[in-house]
């Protein structure tokens, strides 16, 4: 008996124990890296200290920066690529940035962040795998482990060793711009997947920045102080149980399970910022949890607190809890403003110190002070294609499947209308080669739906033709323009309303004119609202955000090679405006409710 039951134990470790570069989290090697950091953190004077604490964006600095001021750590912003973003040029510019923080004094090098959120998203080539709102639609989480895993090596083929993922919102309103990025309005489901997510990257070797802490899915409409924005950045208003139930549980969980880095939240909790919490980001996190990892703000996140200047601002958030600022464009004031606050006592030594020993903790546990530039390991794009594909072939919910007309016959001829179905951008989604994605040529390879149902078809005996009445069936693929944050924001989620695709509305008209069994595709971050349309579709496919590979993995479902597994992660509403309703809802408000597919 006892043997079965470590089975699924052992075989986890001899995953780990295959991947050279994985990066192990036991408490012995927290102790040893801890004791490094101590010993270095001796040596260190001040300047070098604020140095460690500050992250600036390539854009805005100069390497001979990272020589001058010991930057601790440098990022690229979504889109942001060296060169002309090839693996050389990324490499290149760490192994410059790497050659001068050699240059320093205590040669600590900097640790490079990218939001590699799904593949290594900025970079041109890269695979992309599907989006977490998809992912957490899977019956299992290998791909989302798959999808982690090969997400750190593709970054550490390329020098980088951190990204600022996975997500763990929870998103309770899908009207929220950054619904794609969460694995389910179900705090279990998102901290399940989540998890799973980050051992992958650690596994893989990448450093991984589980955010944004805490209450990010939460925020109530209207308070957003974006434009455009309703939800995005604005204030979670809870009680502390509820709060703790539905946006804490799962970093509490991910600490126990070896988090290295968290990313604080935009958003505030009952109007206090989070950045400047010093009961959630100190209290809660470091000490009744025992993080011993480190927590970054997020992108110029200190200038939207409560102080009265910039600096004011620098030294609340570092009081609170905050150990490294992403400030990517004044890093320099940044800098200046940690030294003053400590120069006059208004930061105490005790918790500069402390929040360097955490970076260097993490920078000594990861690996990078021995080898601040990954060897360079050959990937085989061709199998991580395939898994890509196979991640999204797991992801998709089948909704509607009237008289069983899926799974399609081979050779039947179809006619595809739709404007989804002609964009690899589409398919990705935000957060792909740009930070808003592309809904032209994003260079990631991959083939757009009509691609592949074309060749699939021809290969097999069908055709694809582009009259509605010489077809058998229509393929109608719907879907949402690539958008990221507050610009996915999203007041009414109608298929022609924010965000939707321009040539949705007339191409559900021809639909419905031809008469002909149409078969829907939704190719969108989040449930949209189809409670008219789906009256006259004979089936019914959310495909969510499937990435590069997304159109053949699509074709192998709608033609019965791969089943349907996927079960909705989110309620699916009727309306807009029910939209926020996620825990209470009435059955008049939901069109398929949380866990369904058929
Ligand atoms: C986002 C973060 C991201 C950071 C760095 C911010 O705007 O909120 O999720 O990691 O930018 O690109």
């Amino acid at each position: 008996m006892k043997k079965y039951l470590l089975l699924p134990i052992l075989s986890i470790f001899t995953v780990c124990a295959f991947a050279e570069s994985a990066i192990s989290v036991s408490p012995v090697r927290w102790d040893e890296a801890e004791a490094k950091a101590d010993a270095l953190l001796a040596q260190m004077t001040d300047e070098e200290k604020a140095g460690q604490m500050i992250q600036a964006e390539r854009r805005y600095m100069k390497i001979s920066d990272i020589t001058k001021y010991c930057l601790g750590s440098v990022l690229s912003g979504g889109g942001s690529a060296p060169g002309k973003n090839t693996v050389d040029d990324w490499r290149t510019m760490i192994e410059k940035m790497q050659a001068a923080a050699a240059k320093t004094r205590l040669a600590i090098p900097i640790i490079y962040g990218v939001d590699a959120v799904h593949g290594h998203n900025n970079l041109a080539g890269a695979v992309i795998f599907p989006h977490n709102s998809g992912l957490g639609a899977s019956a299992s989480t290998q791909g989302t482990f798959e999808a982690a895993r090969e997400t750190a090596r593709a970054i550490r083929q390329t020098g980088v060793t951190w990204t600022f993922a996975p997500c763990l919102a929870v998103a309770r309103d899908i009207r929220w711009g950054r619904t794609y990025e969460s694995f389910s309005e179900d705090p279990q489901k998102a901290a399940a997947f989540g998890i799973v997510s980050m051992r992958g990257l650690h596994d893989g070797g990448a450093v991984s920045s589980i955010k944004h802490f805490a209450g990010d899915g939460g925020t109530a409409f209207g308070t957003s102080k974006k434009t455009p924005g309703f939800l995005d950045q604005g204030d979670t208003k809870l009680s502390e149980e509820e709060f703790f139930r539905l946006h804490l549980n799962q970093y509490k969980r991910a600490v126990e399970d070896g988090a290295l880095n968290v990313m604080a939240s935009y958003s505030s909790f009952n109007g206090v910022k989070m950045h400047e919490n010093r009961r959630f980001l100190t209290e809660i996190l470091k000490e009744e949890w025992g993080f011993r990892g480190f927590v970054v703000s997020d992108y110029a996140a200190v200038e939207q607190c409560s102080g009265k200047n910039y600096r004011d601002n620098v030294i609340l958030c570092v009081n609170a809890g905050i150990d490294m600022l992403m400030e990517p464009i004044r890093w320099k004031q940044a800098y200046r403003s940690i030294l003053y606050g400590l120069k006059k006592g208004l930061i105490a030594q005790e918790r500069i110190d402390d929040a360097v020993r955490r970076i260097l903790t993490v920078k000594y546990l990861s690996g990078l002070m021995d080898e601040p530039i990954p060897a360079f390991e050959e990937i085989d794009e061709a199998a991580v294609r395939e898994k890509a594909r196979k991640a999204a072939e797991g992801t998709f919910v089948l909704l509607k499947n009237e008289a069983s007309l899926l799974p399609l016959k081979p050779n039947i001829s179809v006619c595809i209308l739709g404007p989804a179905a002609d964009s690899v951008g589409v398919l990705c989604g935000g957060w792909t080669i740009e930070w808003l994605g592309k809904t032209v040529n994003p260079a990631v390879g991959g083939k757009t739906f009509r691609e592949a149902v074309t060749q699939f078809l021809e290969a097999g005996g069908g055709a694809v033709t582009d009259h509605p009445d010489e077809a058998d069936v229509i393929l109608l693929a719907l879907g949402e323009e690539p958008y990221a944050e507050f610009f996915g924001d999203a007041a009414d989620l109608s298929l022609y309303g924010d965000k939707a695709l321009k040539g949705n509305r007339a191409a559900v008209e021809a639909a419905r004119k031809a008469g002909k069994p149409t078969v829907t595709v939704l190719v969108a971050g989040r449930p949209r609202i189809v409670s008219e349309e789906i009256k006259s579709w004979k089936a019914f496919v959310m495909a969510w955000l499937p990435g590069s590979e997304g159109a053949d993995a699509l074709v192998n479902a709608l033609w019965g090679k791969v089943p349907f597994v996927g079960r909705l992660p989110f309620t699916w509403p009727v309306s807009s405006e029910t939209s926020a309703e996620t825990e209470s809802r009435r059955s008049e408000t939901v069109l398929f409710p949380y866990g369904f597919g058929l």
